[in-house]
């Protein structure tokens, strides 16, 4: 199921030293003759919960409380931007993932876990939802990305959409890419690059640009003319 966090960027990442990824399976720390590691809710509700014992033994046995642990549920606080930063600051991590079912709260008590949400929407199990937060916390890793990419965009700009992308050719089927992106002027590439991310933020998430533009970071080493449009869209929203 993890097979992801090995191909790809993530992939590269690990074989660089960069990120080491280590997937412990809860079953094979049941002392259940099965390898039983739910049973059913008491108090009676749908699903199956997981049981302590074989996650107590699985966290102490890897010395996992040492580190900052994590629970994959729709319970959880929402993985912002926020706190991806702050997950990304941490050296060493643990995401615990339910299937089809909760966790026995003492386990989230004992070890003093956070739950983490990717979303108001409900999974069939924690993998997924790991996996994102796995991913978009392993970007944030300097390296990770390769060479100019996204992170220095994404900083420049950061709080607002991303500004639409072009490649070749020039011409298709007689739709064109907006002349200024060759034009080879960076002042110019710029200012379009943050009015364009600007156009798109009111249009799909206003908040963001109002966020975007009370913030005085923001406005800090611009051009006059990236103040002009960050005016002009100032009184738009
Ligand atoms: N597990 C099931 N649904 C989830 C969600 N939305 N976020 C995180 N973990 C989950």
């Amino acid at each position: 199921m993890f097979t992801p966090l090995k191909t790809s960027m993530l992939g590269r990442a690990t074989e660089n030293g960069l990120l080491e990824i280590n997937i412990i399976n809860p079953r094979d720390y049941s002392k259940n003759k099965h390898k039983k590691v739910d049973d059913y809710p008491f108090g009676g509700a749908q699903g199956m919960v997981m049981m302590p014992q074989p996650l107590f033994d699985c966290i102490r046995e890897n010395s996992l409380q040492n580190s900052k642990i994590y629970y994959m549920s729709p319970r959880g606080k929402l993985l912002d931007f926020a706190k991806i930063k702050e997950i990304s600051s941490i050296s060493e991590a643990t995401v615990l993932c339910g299937h089809y079912e909760g966790v026995d709260q003492r386990v989230l008590d004992e070890f003093d876990v956070e739950e983490i949400s990717i979303g108001d929407y409900v999974l069939t199990g924690g993998e997924l939802a790991a996996m994102v937060l796995v991913d978009t916390v392993a970007r944030m890793i300097p390296g990770v990305l390769s060479g100019e990419e996204s992170a220095l965009e994404e900083s420049i700009y950061s709080g607002l959409l991303e500004h639409d992308q072009y490649t070749q050719p020039r011409d298709f089927e007689g739709t064109f890419v907006p002349e200024v992106l060759y034009s080879g002027n960076h002042g110019l590439i710029n200012l379009w690059k943050l009015e364009e991310s600007m156009k798109i933020t009111l249009e799909r998430r206003p908040e963001l640009l109002r966020q975007f533009l009370e913030d005085e970071n923001n406005w800090s080493g611009r051009s006059k003319a990236e103040k002009k449009v960050m005016e002009k869209y100032l009184q738009l929203l």
